[in-house]
């Protein structure tokens, strides 16, 4: 790896960093807390520990994050026994200043989407360089469909316009996702409509009709808050 590559990813690494430690503040200690998926989560659990913040339990949204809290000593429990969740905490792939996200690079969308809607209010943190003014621009949408409708739904999605990847492996509910590109995201509320509406799609990572109330985002020095 050269120079170059290690300091913008020990960068990157510093603005997820500054975008965890900016949401602390709105953690309260005793609640339920939803917990997204990915590396900026994993550097929030590492904070949550450092700061000795006391949550009730969190509620995850994969396994890979059920492990990490699980690691670091913080209880989890099933969004079914929870009746109200005050606050859902993740990272996204892309977003722009109205809060219309790309998620699921890590697979974990359907589940995200999920607790995001459930909760009360949803902040998603992330580094400023993921801030787009359209998105699609640098990640493809992540569809997750039955594995009985996986052809149907890629050929569909083509025709929409999309250049189609079958991801390798399943997803945490066992279920291909399929990667879609130049998909036409200059209306992301329509376009997860359309996307929603195919029989079998079971969640797809366009954010539109649940946004974040805030965004937190890491810069070179400090944070930028949306809205401001
Ligand atoms: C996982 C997600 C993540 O929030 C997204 O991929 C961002 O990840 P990272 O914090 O590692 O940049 O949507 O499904």
């Amino acid at each position: 790896m050269s120079k170059d590559v290690r300091q913008e990813s020990n960068q990157s690494i510093a603005k997820k960093r500054r975008a965890a430690e900016a949401v602390l503040p709105m953690i309260q200690a005793g609640d339920y807390l939803g917990m997204g998926t990915g590396s900026t989560v994993g550097v929030l659990i590492e904070l949550i520990v450092q700061h000795r913040l006391s949550i009730r339990a969190a509620i995850s949204s994969s396994e890979a994050t059920t492990a990490a809290l699980q690691r670091a000593g913080i209880g989890v429990v099933d969004l079914n026994e929870v009746a109200d969740v005050p606050l859902y905490i993740d990272g996204a792939d892309e977003l722009t200043q109205h809060g219309f996200l790309i998620k699921g690079g890590g697979g974990a969308m359907t589940r995200e989407k999920i607790l995001a809607t459930a909760s009360r209010h949803f902040v998603c943190i992330a580094e400023d360089d993921k801030l787009t003014p359209v998105l699609g621009r640098n990640h493809p949408v992540p569809v997750e469909v039955l594995p009985m409708a996986r052809s149907f739904i890629a050929r569909h999605l083509a025709g929409m316009g999309a250049t189609v990847t079958l991801r390798r492996g399943l997803s945490d509910n066992g279920n291909p996702i399929l990667d879609c590109s130049r998909l036409d995201l200059a209306n992301p509320v329509t376009l997860e409509q359309a996307i929603n509406n195919l029989p079998g799609v079971i969640g797809c990572g366009v954010f539109a009709l649940r946004r974040p109330e805030v965004m937190l985002l890491g810069t070179v020095d400090g944070v930028r808050r949306l809205p401001a």
